[in-house]
């Protein structure tokens, strides 16, 4: 057995070749790393603030995506188009869990959004 590395404080000894899965979800949700963790706020968000690098959903480092800023232009165009058009909500009887069973963070009941078009009137 080649041995990566041993856990510090534990008997847990990672082989070399193990795969490793780090929860993103609870890197997000863990209060050591962020204030309010379960609170939506965008805000934290805005241009010169410093984010944590448990924020990874693209990784971090030497290999993270290289595809980064076209993954989130392209959510954003997404996002501008649909919100140009309906207006969007979910209600509390929907309310989101996740789903225990699989390795990845997933919508346990699936993501029930409602949609709405918007009727803009033609001004004169
Ligand atoms: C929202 C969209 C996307 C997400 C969330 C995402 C996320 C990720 C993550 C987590 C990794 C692994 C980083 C690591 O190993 O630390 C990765 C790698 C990579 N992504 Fe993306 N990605 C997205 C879109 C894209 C797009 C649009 C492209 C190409 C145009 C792309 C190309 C790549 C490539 C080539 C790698 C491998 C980089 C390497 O190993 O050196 N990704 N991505």
């Amino acid at each position: 057995m080649i041995i990566l590395m041993t856990i510090s404080n534990t008997d847990i000894v990672i082989e070399k070749g193990t795969p490793i899965y780090i929860s993103l979800y609870g890197l997000g949700t863990d209060p050591r790393f962020w204030d309010e963790p379960e609170v939506y706020n965008p805000d934290r968000f805005t241009e010169n603030n410093h984010i944590t690098d448990a924020y990874m959903p693209f990784g971090i480092g030497p290999r993270m995506c290289v595809g980064m800023k076209v993954g989130q232009l392209h959510a954003k165009v997404v996002l501008a188009l649909l919100l140009r058009d309906y207006e969007m909500w979910q209600t509390k009887d929907n309310e989101c869990f996740l789903d225990p069973r699989s390795t990845f963070t997933a919508a346990g009941n699936g993501i029930n959004l409602h949609f709405r078009k918007i009727i803009t009137r033609a001004s004169n």
